[in-house]
Formats: structure tokens, sequence, C-alpha cells
């Protein structure tokens, strides 16, 4: 018998070996001195360009966003908004809210038809769906805060490459195929990108290049008080919108506190109003560290019900509380106490799913109610930034100004059309989100900074709408509690609870059939097939030896480069 049991441990020893050696784990691009992880290659090239040349995170930052808006037309944008969290060297931490706004004409029940009920598409597709831009006013402020070099130089490697074209990926070409139906629907003639594309075509987007050339030479001024500005609201006018210069010239994009809090070792700092990203995660992780995840196991049935159980609560809280903050007061020190935290997951049992119809709001004392894209850097200095930018859906409203060449947003459907009634996302909002003149809508965009002992030690974001908060979240505990790499923790499938619908969204064909019978013999509805999970992470871990590791996700195009 002992023998036995020696030859068994032995054959176990060995075969762990053998496993390592021929699994070992994937690591992502490692580099020494910087990194620049986006959605496409060509805009990773340039950002890292921009911090060889002894340019700092912010310099590539306006390079980099500019760069997506060339050949990433799907979420990189000018006719879009975002946010940023960055940490200076020095561990300062701050973040910039550029999102879009509410044009002076826009009213609560712009949306509605006679009869009250929401008019369909209006708020998603077309003229009426557009805010008012903030993503060229973003970049600037950062820089001008921040940067280093001089927006001519930063900006004349796009101005190239918009000239000379950039080719067409798979990936890209099945996306531009699939929406040219409505490229021609909503701008009512071909645009620059439903000509008969074959992948590896190359666009030359000549219209953006001048535009670019412009604002180079001019500044943010030019898009909000000049030619850019003048060309847009016409071009805007003629198809029907309210807005006009005013908007454009009253947009101020906000410096803002970046939500900070600790999950055990960790500091996390990540959006503030008007992103839910920051309070939700908060609010998910809190709910979470009670848990002794590491021995549930990654992905295991005990860990994705706590997941799930805190997300649903998390996110019920979202669609009451939440909303712009310069127009709502938002209880965030409450929504993030241990007490009320504590109290919100006081009814989580293992046994049974919490049915979403149980649960609403958490009560706080006294409170009156009354196609996205991320990427991260990290400079040869020590300064991290994580940006997400987005025109909302995919290219946006679909409206494309092309004399100017860039595509309008649809941010407009962010905000509550009505009570109860769910925006693309499905996600529900109430009065804290309902629509006001000048007001921002309510984001999920979770660009977000994690620090271990007080220094630098991941950078990470998405796309993905909704699911972007629970996208940040897992990255983060895949690496923290389940010791993966960063690629590893990018690539791990990924699952999703969002309060409303009461349902489990998981990636198809990632997960096992025994995990999903499990998850549903608890009680849980599982969905795969109609609501897919978009996110696509950009991110980087600072590796103990000091490197980086990028993050880049395999479900799109999507690159790390550094040097
Ligand atoms: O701000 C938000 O939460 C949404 N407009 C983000 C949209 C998005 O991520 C689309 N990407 N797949």
């Amino acid at each position: 018998m002992k023998y036995l049991v020696a030859i068994v441990i032995l054959i176990t020893l060995v075969s762990c070996k053998k496993d390592q050696k021929t699994n070992p784990p994937k690591r992502g691009l490692v580099t020494e001195h910087a990194m620049v992880v986006t959605a496409r290659k060509e805009a990773s090239e340039i950002g890292a360009e921009i911090l060889k040349k002894g340019g700092n995170a912010f310099d590539a930052m306006l390079a980099t966003e500019m760069a997506l808006a060339v050949v990433y037309p799907y979420a990189g944008n000018l006719g879009g908004g975002g946010f940023m969290v960055f940490r200076l060297a020095d561990g300062e931490t701050g973040a910039l809210d550029y999102r879009e706004k509410a044009p002076l004409s826009a009213h609560k029940d712009m949306y509605l038809d006679e009869e009250g009920q929401v008019i369909k598409d209006m708020s998603s597709v077309g003229i009426h769906s557009i805010g008012v831009p903030g993503t060229i006013a973003g970049i600037f402020n950062a820089h001008e805060r921040f940067g280093t070099l001089h927006p001519k130089d930063i900006l004349a490697p796009v101005i190239a490459l918009a000239e000379k074209g950039f080719a067409v990926t798979e990936k890209q070409h099945k996306k531009l195929t699939h929406y040219d139906s409505i490229f021609k629907a909503v701008n009512g003639k071909n645009i620059l990108f439903s000509k008969a594309i074959k992948p590896k075509d190359t666009i030359k987007n000549l219209a953006l290049a001048n535009t670019l050339k412009r604002i180079a030479k001019h500044g943010k001024v030019d898009f909000y008080r000049g030619e850019t500005g003048r060309q847009l609201i016409d071009f805007l006018q003629s198809h029907g919108s309210t807005m006009t210069m005013e908007d454009l010239a009253l947009y101020r994009p906000k410096w803002r506190d970046p939500i900070r809090f600790n999950y055990k070792d960790y500091t996390i700092i990540s959006m503030s109003p008007p992103s839910s990203g920051g309070i939700c995660l908060a609010q998910i992780m809190k709910m979470m560290e009670p848990y002794d995840l590491k021995s549930f196991g990654h992905n295991s049935l005990e860990s994705i019900q706590v997941m799930v159980e805190a997300e649903r609560r998390a996110y019920a809280d979202r669609s009451y509380f939440l909303g712009d903050p310069d127009f709502v007061d938002i209880p965030t020190e409450t929504l993030l106490s241990d007490t009320y935290l504590k109290e919100r997951m006081a009814d989580f049992s293992f046994d049974q799913p919490t049915p979403s119809s149980t649960i609403s709001y958490g009560e706080i004392p006294s409170y009156e109610s009354e196609e996205t894209t991320h990427y991260s850097i990290v400079d040869s200095y020590g300064n991290a930034v994580s940006v997400t930018t987005t025109l909302n859906s995919a290219y946006g409203s679909k409206l494309y100004a092309d004399e100017l060449g860039f595509f309008l947003n649809n941010e407009m459907d962010d905000f509550s059309s009505k009570p109860g009634v769910p925006n693309i996302y499905g996600l529900i909002g109430g009065e804290a989100n309902s629509i006001a003149p000048q007001k921002r809508m309510l984001s999920a965009m979770t660009p977000t900074i994690v620090e271990k002992d007080d220094e630098l030690f991941m950078v990470l974001g998405t796309p993905g709408g909704s699911t972007i908060i629970t996208s940040v979240l897992q990255v983060i505990l895949n690496v923290v509690e389940f010791d993966m790499t960063m690629q590893e923790a990018v690539d791990a499938p990924r699952l999703h609870h969002q309060w409303l619908p009461d349902t489990i969204r998981m990636e198809v064909d990632l997960f096992s059939e025994d995990l999903k019978q499990a998850i549903e013999a608890k009680g849980y509805d599982i969905n795969e097939a109609s609501a897919p999970i978009t996110a696509r992470v950009e991110a980087i871990l600072v590796l103990e030896d000091g490197r980086y590791e990028g993050g880049a996700d395999y479900r799109g195009d999507d690159t790390a480069i550094g040097f």
C-alpha cells in the first residue's frame, strides 16, 4: 500500500511537471520601458512612437486617440467622448471626464411619442441620437495640463496614416459589411466605408487628414468655435439637428476625483460619475471581498454565484442612484460603505439565487432622489493613463460627416428615455439619468488603474456597454485572486449579470456543459446566444522585476506595442 501511494504521488508530480512544461503560463508582450495597448496595431505603433521620441503618456494619448479615429472608426472618434484615469510617476492620481452632453434643445421627453411611448431607435440611430462631442476638448485638455510635445508633432504621424491609408482587417471587414445598409439608410448615400471593401484593401481618409491638419494648427478651438465646428453644425442642421454653435462653444471637459477604494492589498482607482464604472466596480468588489474566491477557484460555481449576486445588487443601485453629478446628488459615501454593502449581501445564499424581482435599490437613510474602445499606456517616466472612448454603439449614430471624415455618436441613448424602459444595453434608468439640457448621460465606462503597495500595478479597461464593469472586474480578479498572467487574465472566458434582465450572460462555447448545468441546477437562467459579451480588454501589468506585460484581447485586432 505504501508503495502504491508513493507511485501515485510520483506519477502525479511527473505529470504536473510535464503539464507545466507543455502549458507554460501564457504571457503577453513583455517590455522594459513603456507600453501602449489598443484595439489596433497602427494606433499602438503611433502611441509607442511618440513615447520613444521622449513624449509622455499624455502626448501618446493625443496621438493614440486620433489614430484610433483613423483606423478604428467603429469606436475611435472625434464625434464622441470618453473618460481618462491617470496616475503620475509620483503617485498623483486623477480623472478627466470628456463625456458628451445633451444639447441645449434637449428635453426629458424628447424620445416619447404623443402617447408617452418611446419612439423606436430615435435615441440610438441617426441625427436625433447625437450628444455634443467631447473628445477633442478632452484630449487637448489632458495635453495642456501634462503634455510635453507640440500637438503638431504629435499629430503628424496620424495625419500621415490618414493620407497613406490603413489595411482593412478580416474582423473590420465583417463589421463594415454588417452595417453597410444602415450607413446608407442613415446617410441617404454611400459613405467612405460603404464601397465594396475587401479585407486587406487600403482605406485613405483625406477628409479626416484635413480636419486633423486644422486641429493640429489651431488646437481644440477649431472644433468648438472654428472652421471644423462651423462645418459640423452646418452638416448636422442640414440633416435636421437642433444642435448649434452655442452647444459646441459651451462644451467643457471636467477634471474629477476618481473613485478610490481598497480590495485586500490593492488600491483601485477608477472612473467617477457620470460614469457608473468606478462606483459599481467598487460595490461589487467590496461585496465579494469577504468570500474566499481563491479556494472556490476561477469560474467555479461558488465564485460565479458570489460574483453574480454582487453584480445584480450593484446594477440595481446603478439604475436608481447614478447620473450626472452636476445634476443629481449621488450618495457615493453610503453606496461604498462597509455597513451598506454588508446589508446589501445579507440575504445572499449559496442555496439559490436572489431573484432580481425581489431586489430594488438599497435603502439610503434620508436620501432624496429627485462601440467604445479602450487603450492603456505606461510611458518610460512611469506615468500611466487608462482611457475609454466611445461613439456609443458601433459607428455611433451611423451618421458620417463626409467632409470632415468622422462618425457622430449616438450617446443620447445612454440617458433613460423613460423610467423602466431599457436602453440598447438593456440597462434601465430612472430620474437620476433623465434627459436635461447640458446634462451628461450615465456611462458604464470603467478606465481603471490598480496599485499594489502604493506602486503602479495594473492599467486596464474595455468597451462592451453594460458588460464593461463586470469585464474589468473579472480581469482584475483573474490576476489578484487566481494568479493569472496579464494575457491569461484577458483571455479567460467571461460572464455577466446586470440585475435586469435576470439572466447570466456567458461567452458562447467557452464554459463547460457541466458548469452550466450546475449553475442552472441552482436556479439561475443562462443566456449564451442573444446577448454577446463584446468587451475587449486592453491591459498592462507591472511584473515583479518592474517590466510591463501587455494583455491585448484576442477577441479583436488588439495589439500591445512597447520597448
Ligand atoms: O458609456 C457607455 O457606457 C456606453 N456608451 C459604452 C458603449 C460601449 O461600450 C459599446 N461597445 N461595445
